[in-house]
């Protein structure tokens, strides 16, 4: 894809804006790529690009460097914008990409797609490849593209581990193999994963056994669809540019839907959203016709409500669950104020308390709501939501889950919370 369209290379010096200014110089229908300012010479020729913008940032002393537009534009032998530490917006980058560099502006959602299904078709040949659904946007898009790359060649499995939300495999079945014609095959495995998740309360121990079984799961997937040649990932732009990462230790051991398995020998991988920030691998799903139920679906994490039902996990309780929840992100969603978090969930929590229904005392469960607004995922702000909204969902939820007689809102934000609770 890169050699087909005119590319811009960002020069990150540690600058917190990098992805914003890409996103910028992407919205002009230029592709470009971020790479650290310490990328070698080769790596950059590589891409030949029209044009280089570097991106200082405050922690590499961007004050204190002196600029010389000349000797970097010798240096790299095309035109170089300096920004220092700005997020510049399209009006000055325009003249700078049009008319003193001579970019093509060519790079669409439509280019995109036939670039993609032409790369992923002459990649694979007539081999075959594997994809693991989980239902995300990502992993949608990716069958989309690979089912018109090469049709019945490709296996998509949705390991459904019982963990999902309020008829979400459902839908997930219904959209592709109706919509889209893709033969998914739809692995049922709620008891086999609840078996193994039997008598397990702490929370780093529930998420491994669920990425394991995942992979097992997976695995014996693949061997069943005859070991295919290549496995489709889900892998988007922001994922390669943070992979250099700091090294630090995780807080959580995140599993990642798709993550590859260790004892399956695939010849390659196809990763056709590796260029994409998560806005646009939206903007190609609604492009490519997935509904907007599943184009502009919230993150939902690979452990799924296995880190939203706090102790050990049982089918009574994720029911429960999953019934509050779905009337939480159906009234936030009625009340218009969907785009005010990027996260919004309900948690069963571990407490029960007295109540009363009825004139009668119930002992049951506590429900919190929790809705955060992110630009990253690494802090987080909860959401004011408005009391009456809260109210009502309240009501709504304790009439309609007997099991629950507590509602409270969560008002932590990240830091010291972590946005999911487990
Ligand atoms: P935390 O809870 O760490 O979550 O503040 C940050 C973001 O990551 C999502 N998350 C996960 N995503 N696999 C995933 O694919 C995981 O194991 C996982 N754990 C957390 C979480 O929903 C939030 O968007």
């Amino acid at each position: 894809m890169k050699h087909r369209h005119d590319t811009v290379v960002i020069l990150d010096f540690g600058a917190i804006n990098s992805q914003a200014t890409a996103k910028v110089i992407r919205s002009l229908e230029v592709f470009c790529e971020v790479l650290p300012f310490s990328a070698s010479a080769e790596r950059i020729a590589a891409l030949a690009p029209k044009a280089i913008v570097l991106q200082r940032g405050r922690a590499c002393g961007a004050a204190t460097i002196g600029v010389d537009p000349a000797a970097d534009t010798a240096a790299f032998g095309v035109p170089v914008l300096d920004l220092m530490d700005k997020t510049c917006d399209a009006a000055t980058l325009r003249p700078f990409l049009f008319e003193q560099c001579a970019v093509k502006p060519d790079w669409t959602t439509e280019s995109f797609i036939e670039d993609a299904i032409r790369d992923i078709r002459e990649t694979v040949g007539n081999r075959k490849v594997l994809l693991a659904m989980s239902g995300g946007v990502d992993s949608s898009v990716c069958a989309v593209l690979a089912h018109q790359a090469v049709g019945e060649q490709l296996t998509c499995v949705f390991v459904d581990h019982g963990l999902m939300r309020k008829d979400e495999p459902q839908e997930v079945c219904s959209v592709f193999r109706d919509h889209f014609g893709i033969a998914l095959r739809h692995i049922e495995s709620e008891a086999r994963f609840l078996e193994k998740l039997t008598g397990v309360i702490d929370p780093e121990r529930k998420r491994k056994i669920i990425g394991e079984e995942f992979i097992r799961v997976f695995e014996e997937e693949a061997r069943t669809a005859g070991e295919p040649d290549y496995l489709v990932q889900g892998t988007i732009y922001p994922d390669i540019i943070e992979s250099g990462g700091d090294g630090g230790k995780p807080v959580k051991a995140h599993h990642n839907v798709g993550g590859l398995p260790k004892h399956i020998d695939f010849k390659g991988l196809v990763e056709p959203l590796k260029y994409l920030f998560k806005d646009e691998v939206r903007q190609v799903a609604l492009a490519l016709g997935i509904p907007r139920s599943i184009a502009m679906r919230q993150p939902f994490p690979g452990p799924g409500l296995g880190v939203r039902c706090i102790g050990e996990l049982t089918k009574e309780k994720l029911d429960i669950l999953r019934e509050a929840d779905a009337i939480f992100r159906a009234a936030v969603v009625e009340s218009g104020l969907e785009n005010q978090a990027n996260q919004y969930f309900a948690v069963l929590t571990g407490n029960r308390s007295v109540g009363i229904t009825n004139d009668a005392r119930t002992y049951a469960y506590t429900v919190a709501l929790r809705a955060v607004k992110t630009s990253d995922f690494m802090t987080a702000r909860f959401v004011k939501l408005p009391m009456d909204l809260l109210e009502t969902i309240s009501e709504s939820i304790t009439s309609h889950v007997p099991q629950v007689n507590r509602v409270v809102y969560d008002i932590t934000s990240k830091p010291p919370s972590t946005i999911e609770w487990e």
